[in-house]
């Protein structure tokens, strides 16, 4: 089950596509939750090797940010991984996967000097430079990504095609818990006030769910709808709340035809937090896509 090289990892793959096998690549930074845990059973379901990588990127964040204290459990990832039947788990080193410094940066420019980008303006780049390595080092796969992350679905989607890259990035919903809070690894970090606290992001994009539903076709009312929800929650900071076409990630004045997101992103105490809402609207009326809350596991 466990790969820790690179030279291992692309054998596998080159050895499943050769025997006429397809591969499923989810790439995680561990600490799995039944979120990333959705994505893996996507990708068990719909290729024949699945691979699971495992790796906190260091590239990705930024100097003040929560790298060295980014939760890890990777007995129980692997766990996790064996119950859902997954083919390789890929856990490499900061060295296998940057022996050296990396002089080669991969960078979608506009997706990414917006939302998270503002806060976190070497992040992106970040990513888009490990799932480079990682498309390369997998070859040609199905690679799953969360819809609880937009903006980087949006972000990876876009240079897959830019770069003609042979994955075909796979979008796939946003799972929350019982009461609505998005699934995180960094759910962790938050005390039982912040923890409850944290509820208005979810309860904001559910309101303006509702409202868009109900005909709200403003953006800014939309937008209004989160602000002030959250605004109720002393310990919560609004970072942005913003209205965007959901794939090239426009500003829109207007809640017209297409795929539309409604994403959030908030400190709760030290705690970055991130939610969003799509709307698929067309001849028809408003397909609302809130995500799915996660059916209850028996531990793995
Ligand atoms: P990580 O935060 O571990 O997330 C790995 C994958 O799980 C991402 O595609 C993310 O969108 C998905 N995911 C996380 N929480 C989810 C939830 N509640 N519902 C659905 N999907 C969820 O995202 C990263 O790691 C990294 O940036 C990575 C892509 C691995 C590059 O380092």
């Amino acid at each position: 089950l466990h790969l820790d090289t690179i030279g291992r990892l692309r054998a596998v793959c080159d050895d499943a596509r050769r025997s006429g096998g397809s591969v499923g690549l989810v790439p995680t930074m561990g600490f799995l939750h039944e979120g990333h845990r959705s994505l893996i059973r996507a990708a068990r379901a719909a290729t024949d090797l699945v691979v699971v990588t495992i790796f906190v990127n260091p590239l990705q964040f930024g100097p003040t940010e929560d790298l060295e204290r980014y939760p890890r459990d990777l007995a129980a990832d692997t766990a996790a991984c064996e119950a859902d039947g997954v083919d390789a788990v890929f856990a490499p080193s900061v060295d296998e996967m940057y022996p050296r410094p990396s002089l080669t940066t991969v960078s979608v420019a506009g997706l990414t000097d917006v939302m998270c980008g503002l806060a976190r303006p070497t992040h992106f780049d970040g990513v888009t430079t490990v799932v480079t390595k990682l498309f390369s080092i997998v070859g040609p796969c199905r690679a799953f990504f969360g819809r609880k992350d937009a903006q980087q679905l949006a972000v990876v989607t876009r240079m897959a095609q830019d770069l003609d890259l042979p994955v075909d990035v796979v979008g796939c919903p946003l799972v929350r818990e019982s009461d609505g809070l998005a699934m995180s690894s960094r759910n962790a970090y938050l005390s039982g006030d912040e923890r409850r606290a944290a509820l208005v992001l979810s309860k904001g994009l559910r309101a303006a769910a509702g409202a868009v539903v109900a005909g709200e076709r403003r953006a800014a009312a939309v937008r209004s709808i989160v602000v002030e929800t959250v605004a109720s929650e002393r310990l919560v900071d609004l970072e942005y709340a913003d209205v965007r076409d959901a794939a090239d990630l426009a500003t829109l004045d207007e809640i017209t035809t297409g795929k539309v997101l409604v994403a959030v992103a908030a400190r709760v105490g030290n705690t970055r937090l991130i939610d969003n809402v799509t709307f698929l609207i067309d001849g028809r009326g408003v397909q609302v896509d809130a995500g799915v809350i996660a059916t209850p596991k028996e531990p793995a």
